[in-house]
């Protein structure tokens, strides 16, 4: 009765029931928020993810300059149908040094965050010049542009700092040999040594077909092949996080 009472004096006083329901919200505010802060990083680490090599990098902005985010998104939900189709979901770990992230629930063509290793270089060549040439009932838009536009070296040393300057780990040796890795990864006569040592896993081709020059053509394909692939998930344990 007594406790009721008192409760009396907050119900019949509007300040200072704001107050103090204000005080209690922060309370519970404080205690959720605050841990965050002492936290590096509130992404589980996982094994084999590394930044986009310089080709990639260079894909990637021309994926994200022609808009293939409007039909394509590239996160697999963890349903059923969806891992059956596309393969494992997509884990937060897998897109932590995308900048902007490629999520979405926007399909119009199928998720992409698995596509790498799934079709020949060659493949994806002749779909991005024709799409209907491999896939008749395809509504794609053709990008054959993309082989008679030269790929922009000067800027990648510049473009990966950005991505540093953002988080993403980018180390003084990969800047300084951007330009350098960026001709090798799509040159397999040339020195690919450091590419190999400094990006695991990245796809060491000839894409575009046409040795003599670097297109955006390579760096698209360059990017679609490594999509999905860094996580290796025949030794990952998804639910190792959760017991
Ligand atoms: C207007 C919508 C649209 C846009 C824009 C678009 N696509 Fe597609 N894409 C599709 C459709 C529909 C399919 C399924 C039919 C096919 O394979 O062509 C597809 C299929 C694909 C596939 C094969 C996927 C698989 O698993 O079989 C790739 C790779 C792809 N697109 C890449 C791209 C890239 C890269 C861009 C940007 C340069 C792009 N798309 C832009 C609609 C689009």
């Amino acid at each position: 009765m007594a406790l009721l009472d008192k409760h009396k004096v907050l119900e019949k006083n509007a300040t200072l029931l704001m107050v103090s329901s204000l005080l209690v919200v922060s309370i519970g505010g404080i205690v959720e928020i605050a841990p965050l802060f002492y936290l590096e990083n509130t992404i589980e680490k996982v094994e084999g993810m590394r930044p986009y090599s310089p080709l990639e990098l260079a894909g990637r902005d021309i994926y994200v300059r022609e808009g293939c985010y409007v039909c394509h998104s590239q996160m697999i939900r963890p349903f059923r149908d969806e891992v059956e189709r596309y393969g494992p979901y997509s884990l937060a770990a897998e897109s932590m040094y995308d900048h902007p992230f490629q999520w979405g629930s926007k399909r119009t063509g199928p998720d992409l965050a698995r596509v790498g290793a799934r079709y020949s270089n060659e493949w994806h060549v002749q779909h991005l010049i024709e799409p209907r040439s491999v896939v008749p009932e395809s509504i794609m838009p053709s990008y054959g542009f993309l082989l008679d536009a030269p790929a922009q070296i000067e800027n990648i040393a510049a473009h990966l700092q950005a991505n540093a300057a953002v988080g993403v780990p980018y180390d003084e040796a990969m800047i300084e040999n951007a330009q350098a890795d960026m001709l090798a990864q799509a040159d397999p006569d040339a020195d690919t040594s450091g590419v190999e040592e400094r990006y695991p896993k990245a796809v060491i081709a000839d894409f575009d077909g046409d040795p003599s020059r670097l297109t955006e053509m390579d760096a698209l394909v360059a990017y679609l092949q490594v999509l999905g692939t860094l996580v290796d998930f025949s030794t990952y344990d998804p639910t190792s996080g959760y017991r």
